[in-house]
């Protein structure tokens, strides 16, 4: 069996931060001799920077994606005796920060092409008994896709709710020319190590355009303090630290470059996988411009083929393998959601980062061929 070891040898996150090694020696350095290592200079730099690059007012630092979707939640006043309607189809992070808010997640089914909330099955829910209390809609934009923003709207301005977005896959991507994170009232970001923009650590951000909204943020994010030492609320602690603020500042550099990259081995890919009789390839909306946080297919044969690709040394994984209406923590399986069913069982994420060559993605396709379905 030919040997694929050389492409993999250096994971996403490490290849990025040897990408910037010296930068961010000298980025951490200066931290580390400020003496200010909580919500300083670097983090109020990082936060205009982030701004400028999405075309938003306000971005607020957080200490995760997770904890962003809380600030977020809670600064639209979101919390106990209120649900909010999430993808079933996302990772358990959307959940758990919907209900750390106080609100309880609502599962709504997705469109199988781009695995992102699908309108008629949110109006659906609005429409419905299960749907009564729900006060706000979180929309993924999965593996970096955007959901289809102008539907959604719609339903969330016909039924009087608040249409948030989760961008923890997606920096970069763009809904008819707007980058995602600008489109709805509030949108969350993570900078967990894996993602497009990647700290060194845990790190996340809320943005929004509403000036009084982004100072609720910023109260509720440090005990809900609006004068030091005298709480207005009962706030948290999720601040955003120096030294990740400064590493992001050095990737934020970088990052519209890398989303090119990503799209170029992802037109790499689609142009190997028109026609296979293993995968389906990813589709893209018209009008979007896709940030390949993951470059997922479809398989019948998933399980099957995730093995034989994993026996061949390749790094692929289930993105996700249990929908969150079917996870204990969330649901009890009884919502009959069948395309996040069907897409937890046929998902396969491919190798996706900026730093692997054309020769890697050659290797993919030529180990899926191999496969005997
Ligand atoms: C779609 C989505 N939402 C939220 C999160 C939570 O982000 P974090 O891991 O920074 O808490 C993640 C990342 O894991 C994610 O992929």
């Amino acid at each position: 069996m030919p040997s694929t070891t050389n492409h993999w040898s250096l994971p996403y996150p490490l290849a990025d931060q040897r990408r910037h090694e010296v930068a961010l020696a000298q980025a951490m350095q200066r931290v580390c001799v400020s003496g200010s290592y909580i919500l300083g200079a670097e983090v109020e730099a990082f936060e205009t920077e982030f701004a400028a690059f999405l075309g938003c007012k306000q971005v607020m630092g957080a200490a995760s994606g997770t904890d962003a979707i809380e600030l977020m939640l809670r600064a639209v006043n979101i919390g106990a005796g209120s649900k909010v309607a999430v993808p079933s189809f996302a990772p358990s992070a959307v959940a758990a920060g919907v209900a750390r808010s106080g609100a309880e997640p609502v599962f709504v089914d997705i469109e199988p092409d781009t695995f992102t909330l699908c309108p008629e099955a949110l109006d659906d829910l609005l429409s419905s008994f299960r749907g009564r209390g729900v006060k706000a809609a979180v929309v993924v934009h999965l593996f970096g896709h955007p959901a289809d923003w102008a539907s959604l709207q719609r339903v969330a301005n016909e039924h009087g709710i608040e249409l948030l977005e989760d961008c923890a896959q997606a920096h970069g991507a763009l809904w008819h020319g707007r980058p995602v994170g600008t489109l709805g009232r509030a949108a969350a970001f993570s900078f967990y190590p894996t993602k497009n923009l990647a700290a060194l650590g845990d790190a996340g951000a809320v943005v929004t355009n509403d000036a009084e909204l982004a100072e609720r943020v910023r109260v509720i994010r440090q005990y809900g303090w609006k004068q030091r030492y005298v709480s207005e609320q009962a706030g948290v602690n999720s601040r955003l630290d120096e030294l990740q603020a400064a590493v992001l500042r050095v990737k934020l550099v970088a990052l519209q470059e890398s989303i090119l990259q990503r799209r170029r081995l992802a037109a790499e890919y689609d142009a190997r996988l028109v026609g296979s009789r293993v995968v389906t390839a990813p589709k893209v909306r018209g009008g979007c411009e896709h940030a390949y946080h993951q470059y997922v297919v479809r398989s019948e044969r998933r399980d099957a083929l995730m093995q034989h690709l994993q026996r061949a040394g390749i790094p692929v994984a289930a993105l996700y393998p249990v929908p969150l209406h079917r996870q204990r923590a969330f649901g009890n399986g009884e919502d009959l959601l069948l395309e996040s069913d069907r897409a937890a069982a046929a998902v396969l994420s491919l190798p996706m980062h900026p730093y692997l060559s054309e020769e890697a993605v050659g290797a993919v396709y030529e180990a899926m061929e191999r496969f005997e379905p």
